[in-house]
């Protein structure tokens, strides 16, 4: 059976970009795609996502489905430690697809998952502990480098706890690591507690590794059919294919509408969804193309928006701000539910105008008409469609996302695989909290705070 595809809408960019400036970039297009593919670009070490969704064997699965059974067998909450690319797609794909009260339920037909390790919240950690106190729980500990502190130091803290609640050897069986397969702290950690362990291939970096065991163990445990969501980027990889034209490329076709909206001075993207499930979806998208593209000195600013909520606040600012923004509004085509709005005989409220119609009917309205509002402001709209919100289609939008920022960071003429950037707020950090080996960095920036 043919799944209904994502689609691309580039109409609402007509009036901001001239079709010779899309040309311009779209010529370049086959040179971008050529170095891609055959691994001659800038960054080409870690191109392991590429054809990943194609290399993802039924062994790989069923190791990840069967430790994922153990699992659910084991604990009724499992906490996923990790910060970037090891957090943020897992929690856009779980929340994008749970029952938005399914925290509140007494019952839960799978382990929910808990996060850490994306702050260094001491509230936040403590609030965790106290809840996980006598609470059936494990943990995935994700981190590709091994050595990243957020998670490390959440690590060490709810490992004390598990191993106090149930013991060493019990908490063992609770603990799988996610890292890399033979450097870092955790790695040497995992092989000597004899946890176990998934790798995160050499080639894939952090912001791409959302359908490694990254991503899909925390999602099976969680009950999401990591199956489709394969499927879908499978399926997504063949569509924006090298030997598919530019024209019918959507990954191309955005890549290209984005630096081309950028060279008429459209410095910022704010993406946007009409779907509260979505926020999380815009977070990992967020990653994905700011530590991307943000380098040099060059790059569009990501932001997004969570609509219709923020029509009654940066709503303003997109109409009437600055006209450095464009926006890429992703809608969803269907709803999972149908709920109509009822006739009120009293009709104090003044909505009998609406009765009977589908709430995602009028959800569907202010989407086009904030759509109309924003073109008419000045505002170019780039409009993804999805046919759904299930494992296969955020799939689908994943690959398509990945393709497209690659594609984009070459036409930009930076390296998308890289993130030189993160590193300078480790140093001061490292240096201020006297970390061994960097005491000449302590010396220099306790002189700078006494200065
Ligand atoms: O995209 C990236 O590489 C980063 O954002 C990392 O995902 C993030 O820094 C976490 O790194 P690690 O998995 O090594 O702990």
């Amino acid at each position: 059976m043919i799944q209904p595809q994502l689609g691309l809408d580039l109409s609402g960019i007509k009036a901001s970009v001239s079709p010779s400036s899309l040309e311009q970039f779209a010529r370049k297009y086959d040179l971008y795609s050529a170095q891609l593919h055959e691994g001659t670009g800038l960054g080409h070490d870690f191109l392991g996502w590429l054809n990943l969704p194609a290399e993802i064997s039924e062994e790989h699965l069923q190791d990840i489905e069967q430790t994922a059974q153990r699992m659910r067998g084991l604990c009724d909450y499992v906490v996923s430690i990790g910060i970037g690319g090891s957090y943020l797609g897992v929690r856009a794909v779980q929340e994008a697809l749970s029952d938005s009260f399914e925290w509140l339920k007494d019952k839960h037909e799978h382990p929910q998952i808990l996060f850490a390790g994306h702050n260094i919240g001491e509230d936040y950690l403590s609030e965790l502990l106290s809840f996980l106190k006598g609470k059936r729980f494990g943990i995935i500990n994700i981190s590709k480098s091994g050595t990243t502190t957020e998670p490390a130091i959440a690590f060490r803290i709810i490992k004390a706890l598990l191993e106090e609640q149930v013991g060493c050897e019990a908490a063992r069986e609770r603990i799988v690591a996610i890292t890399d397969r033979s450097r870092g702290a955790l790695r040497s950690l995992a092989d000597q507690e004899g946890y176990k362990t998934f790798i995160i291939p050499d080639d894939v970096g952090g912001r791409f590794s959302v359908l490694t065991p990254v991503g899909l163990l925390p999602l099976a445990v969680a009950g999401v059919n990591v199956r489709a969501l394969v499927q879908g980027a499978r399926d997504m990889m063949a569509r924006v294919d090298r030997s598919v034209s530019v024209e019918d490329n959507p990954a191309a076709q955005y890549a290209i509408a984005r630096n081309a909206l950028y060279a008429e001075g459209k410095k910022i993207e704010i993406l946007g969804n009409y779907h509260p499930k979505m926020h999380y979806i815009a977070e990992w998208w967020k990653q994905l193309y700011g530590e991307s593209e943000g380098k040099e000195h060059k790059g569009i600013f990501n932001a997004s928006v969570d609509l219709t909520a923020d029509l009654h606040s940066m709503g303003q600012w997109i109409q009437e701000g600055e006209r450095s923004i464009f926006e890429t509004i992703i809608s969803i085509q269907q709803s999972e539910y149908e709920l109509r709005i009822p006739h009120d005989e009293a009709n104090l409220d003044g909505l009998n105008f609406l009765a009977g119609k589908r709430v995602d009917e009028v959800n569907k309205m202010a989407e086009l008409g904030t759509r109309m509002a924003h073109v008419d402001g000045g505002v170019p709209n780039i409009r993804i469609s999805l046919p759904r919100l299930d494992a296969y289609n955020i799939g689908q939008l994943f690959y398509f996302f990945e393709k497209a920022v690659a594609l984009s960071g070459y036409m930009l003429e930076v390296n998308p695989f890289n993130q030189p950037g993160v590193e300078a707020y480790k140093g001061n950090m490292f240096a201020l909290l006297e970390k061994p080996g960097y005491e000449a960095a302590t010396e220099a920036i306790k002189k700078r705070l006494q200065d």
